[in-house]
């Protein structure tokens, strides 16, 4: 990027920026998520510690956030309230401790002091002789709005003091909504037809700038305090100044700790990773400051922030990057899917550099155009999504997508196979991106599990020659292998080994391997205990197909189009000449422990994907479901859990598991 490119770019992004802050703090609206805002953010500080000379006074990396509201007088703060840099990984954090060590002049056994970081409004009170007089809102960090009427309400906060202190003392926290509080609110507001709110953070900020305190004192929130302002005596250290806080009586939070190192600090981060879900209100990360009070002063402040403290940020689940490319992939069933090529950006903790854009009428609807910065939006395991383009940051040379009129792979014209389908198709059987997405997922862990079968390793098998369908798998030669680049003798054995083996496989992944539309693994197991057999399926009638759990007209239709394929029939007539079938379903079915009981899970697994867990669920007899309903006997709650799951379970009175228990179980 050159210079004019970077003032652009520049330009445009402090314009964002500075309206989001403008909508965010002052009018309490959100028009993108705070990480989004972050990446932002991140960006334009990247772009200006590149092009130093590009930083104006009035870049958001050069201020406090925040404008005081007319509606409040303004009352200056007795020090400025700062806000933090973010670190968002270990490495950062270490980088962040050896600059503030040096400054000091100190080594860096320099103890840290961790707290969690609550998503709220930082809120300053003062007090006289042991009485709250005053409490005023963040402001712009120099000047605050005087919102006493309003803190008044809200019973966490001691009108009087537990310990007498005569003079003027101040005391900094955060006010916060709690989960469950919001929640209740929500529902209250659904119930009698109002707006509902977005989340707990700008409901509490709309809240404290009521001109009513009545409205306020029944929103019921809550203050948690972090820090003494001004004190007639000297405290030392943070661990010092919270538990004064407490004997002052207020609320500050139990778990804040002094750290001797940053491995015993990132334990305490990761482990509250896990368990932040369970906090009464939102975290997204972990204040780590210099403990030694004196140190921190003396660090001093660069820009907005101390430099003696940082916040270490959980990975967002959404972030921003630009779109360099569109591209249309083949499926196997032939869904000409278009998919966005990323600039690779860290989202919820991984490196995202593609993202599926579904169809043609998904970008159009989205307007996401090559070169177009947007947001990415990934959350627990789900595949990451683009939300959507920014279009402030737009430069006039973005580029339309329009879906090809012929398969990028094959050539063959694209169609749809009913008018109104979302979705064009390369109708070619023998579309080479077709054949090879179909054999990979064959060998697939969910379907046959045959390791080795990658999508390099098959492309290079189509490439050679050695197989043209999935069942040319089962002639292929140790020869064959040993060609491809990468292989050895051992290699080679190990492949047409982990063929082999999977000769006769179980029924439903066999079935599930074939590829067949709209029959998922779930389906494949139905099938399965109803047919026994292959060939019962594939001669099963619509109505008998239908009489099976999850197969509604679309699946029957499709599962019968398969089996009357001219393809497919010879694929079938081939399998069979090289001793491939799968096995038949025993009578009795397998009267596992766990027979006919119906689980769903919700939020990540420790030990296991969802899919792998589901297998083993149906190994022993019971039945996976994707989502809960009224015959679910049982709800796994993983980590980092959505609520909707949940919720409908706690509604339904399903009960409601852990990964361990289920693991007893099985
Ligand atoms: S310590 C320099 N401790 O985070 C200010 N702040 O980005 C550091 N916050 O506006 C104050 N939880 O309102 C501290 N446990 C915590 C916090 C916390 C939330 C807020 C604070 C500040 C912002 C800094």
């Amino acid at each position: 990027m050159n210079e004019k490119q970077a003032l652009d770019r520049i330009e445009k992004l402090k314009e964002l920026i500075n309206n989001y802050r403008y909508l965010y703090h002052v009018l309490d609206e959100s028009i993108m998520s705070e990480s989004v805002a972050d990446s932002l953010k991140h960006e334009l500080s990247e772009l200006e510690t590149k092009f130093p000379e590009l930083v104006t006074a009035d870049s958001p990396t050069q201020r406090v956030a925040g404008q005081v509201s007319p509606a409040f007088s303004s009352i200056a703060h007795s020090s400025r309230m700062l806000s933090l840099n973010d670190v968002f990984n270990e490495e950062e954090l270490r980088a962040w401790q050896k600059r503030i060590a040096k400054f000091l002049e100190k080594d860096e056994s320099l103890e840290l002091f961790g707290d969690l970081k609550m998503d709220g409004l930082a809120c300053a009170l003062r007090y006289k002789d042991g009485q709250l007089y005053m409490g005023l809102t963040r402001g712009d960090g120099l000047v605050g709005e005087d919102i006493t009427i309003n803190v008044r309400t809200i019973d966490a906060i001691p009108l009087t003091l537990r310990q007498k202190v005569v003079g003027e003392i101040e005391i900094r926290g955060e006010i916060v909504m709690y989960k469950k509080d919001f929640e209740n609110l929500n529902a209250q507001r659904a119930k009698t037809n109002q707006t509902l709110f977005a989340n707990p953070r700008n409901t509490a900020a709309g809240t404290m700038r009521q001109l009513d305190p009545k409205l306020v004192a029944e929103r019921n929130l809550r203050f948690h305090a972090y820090d003494i302002a001004v004190f007639p005596e000297n405290l030392k250290t943070n661990e010092e100044v919270y538990k004064k806080l407490i004997d002052l009586g207020f609320k500050a939070s139990k778990n804040a700790t002094t750290f001797k190192s940053i491995e015993d600090l990132m334990k305490f981060i990761n482990l509250w990773d896990k368990k932040r879900e369970s906090l009464q209100y939102n975290t997204d990360g972990v204040v780590v400051k210099l403990n030694h009070r004196e140190l921190y002063k003396r660090a001093g402040i660069v820009g907005k922030a101390p430099r003696g403290a940082v916040a270490y940020k959980y990975p967002a689940e959404q972030s921003t990057t630009k779109v360099k490319d569109i591209f249309v992939s083949i499926g196997r069933t032939g869904a000409a899917t278009p998919v966005a090529i990323l600039e690779p950006v860290v989202v919820a903790g991984s490196t995202v550099q593609m993202a599926t854009l579904h169809n043609q009428g998904e970008v159009e609807r989205k307007d996401i155009r090559v070169g177009d910065t947007v947001i990415i939006q990934k959350a627990g395991d789900i595949i990451p999504e683009v939300v959507r383009p920014l279009i402030e940051l737009r430069t006039g040379k973005e580029k339309r997508f329009f879906m090809p009129e012929n398969c990028p792979e094959c050539d063959v014209k694209l169609s749809k196979q009913k008018a109104d389908e979302a979705v064009w198709r390369c109708p070619n059987n023998k579309c080479p991106a077709r054949v090879s997405n179909q054999i990979q997922h064959f060998a697939s862990k969910s379907a046959l599990d045959i390791e080795g079968l990658g999508e390099k390793n098959v492309l290079a098998l189509l490439d050679t020659g050695s197989i043209k369908d999935t069942a040319d798998l089962y002639k292929l030669q140790k020869a064959n292998v040993i060609e491809l680049d990468r292989f050895a003798e051992k290699s080679a054995d190990n492949l047409i080994n982990a063929i082999a083996v999977k000769k006769n496989p179980p029924l439903h992944k066999f079935v599930f391997g074939l590829g067949i539309r709209h029959v998922g693994a779930q389906t494949a197991v139905d099938l399965s205990q109803r047919f026994k057999n292959l060939d019962n399926i594939g001669t099963a009638t619509y109505d008998t197909l239908r009489e099976v759990e999850g197969v509604g007209e679309v699946v029957a239709e499709s599962i019968i189009a398969w089996f009357s394929d001219d393809n497919n029939i010879n694929l079938l007539a081939k399998f069979r000449k090289f001793g491939v079938w799968p096995e038949v379903v025993k009578q009795h079915g397998s009267s596992g422990s766990l027979e006919g009981k119906k689980f769903a899970i919700t939020g990540s697994l420790e030990g296991a994907s969802r899919e792998e867990m589901a297998e083993k669920i149906r190994a022993k007899g019971g039945v996976f479901q994707s989502s809960v309903g009224k015959d679910t006997d049982y709800l796994v709650v993983g980590a980092n859990v959505g609520s909707s799951k949940l919720e409908k379970a706690k509604k339904l009175g399903t009960k409601v598991i852990s990964e361990q228990e289920l693991i007893n179980f099985l």
